[in-house]
């Protein structure tokens, strides 16, 4: 394995994200509210990063827009292909890392992402790379978890248990519109927010726990890296669990979220 943190870091995403599939029953609303709130339109050419297995890929294509989705997992592609073929529309799906996007610089209409660029480590190349290829007056909007809601939570308690590598933003930072602001500068014009729950069905909170050790993909490394010492395992699902109380209620578990869309100028 490579000795960059930050590609190893990737290395072990690529392979806990591989997970993921199942979880695109909840994603799924979320992405037509995304689709929405980026504005996408027929004839559009739209890049989904951190696709996944191409939710809000395939609800552009539905729209009529020319898509490309790109993902770490390999796994999650061949999902996203198979959904394609499904849905009888065109996407052009790729493996790769949004931190180096393959493609040329102001190739896209629109660029999105629900809750996937916010996984990669260092966030002033991440938006470097979305607005490069973004046309000038192209629209970049994306759905992100906030630091002070459960899902943000849930991310800094797994953070506390596995530490990311030195120089790796915390993911939740990505819900915070003031940091927001400054990530997108100067290069992008008409920011405008938006909140939304994404609405997470489960039976009690800890099946909502099991359901996402075995599928969500920073859970699923903490829980094989805690295997061998129960004392911190059980710690930190004592606290999880504390967490899911809060916000679950009537079998769901409400994750508060927030959109951003920008002009790129
Ligand atoms: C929470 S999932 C969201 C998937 C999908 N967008 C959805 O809403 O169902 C996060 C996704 O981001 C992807 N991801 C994480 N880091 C990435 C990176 N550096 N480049 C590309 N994809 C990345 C993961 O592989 C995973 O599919």
């Amino acid at each position: 394995m490579s000795n960059d943190p930050f590609a190893q870091l990737k290395a072990i995403q690529r392979e806990g994200w591989s997970l993921f599939a199942p979880l695109e029953a909840v994603t799924t609303a979320t992405a037509a509210e995304l689709a929405k709130h980026a504005r996408i339109r027929a004839g559009q050419v739209v890049l989904d990063v951190g696709c996944g297995t191409g939710v809000v890929a395939l609800t552009a294509a539905r729209a009529g827009a020319k898509v490309h989705a790109l993902d770490l997992s390999p796994v999650l592609i061949q999902h996203g292909r198979q959904h394609a073929a499904l849905a009888g529309v065109e996407i052009e799906f790729r493996e790769g890392d949004v931190e180096a996007l393959p493609f040329e610089s102001s190739t896209f209409d629109v660029v999105v992402s629900q809750f996937g660029h916010m996984f990669a480590p260092r966030p002033d190349v991440t938006i470097a790379e979305m607005l490069r290829v973004l046309k000038p007056g192209g629209t970049i909007a994306f759905s992100t978890w906030p630091p002070e809601h459960y899902v943000g939570q849930m991310f800094a308690l797994v953070g506390k248990f596995i530490p990311p590598p030195p120089g790796a933003a915390p993911p939740p930072q990505w819900g915070d519109p003031n940091i927001i602001r400054q990530r997108l500068g100067d290069a992008v014009a008409d920011i405008v927010f938006d909140r939304s729950v994404m609405l997470f069905p489960a039976l009690s909170p800890q099946h909502y726990r099991k359901g996402i050790e075995e599928t969500l993909g920073p859970v699923v490394k903490l829980v094989a890296t805690l295997k061998d010492d129960p004392a911190k395992l059980a710690a930190f699902r004592a606290e999880l669990d504390g967490f899911v109380a809060r916000y679950f209620e009537n079998n769901v578990v409400r994750q508060h979220y927030l959109m951003t869309r920008g002009t790129k100028k």
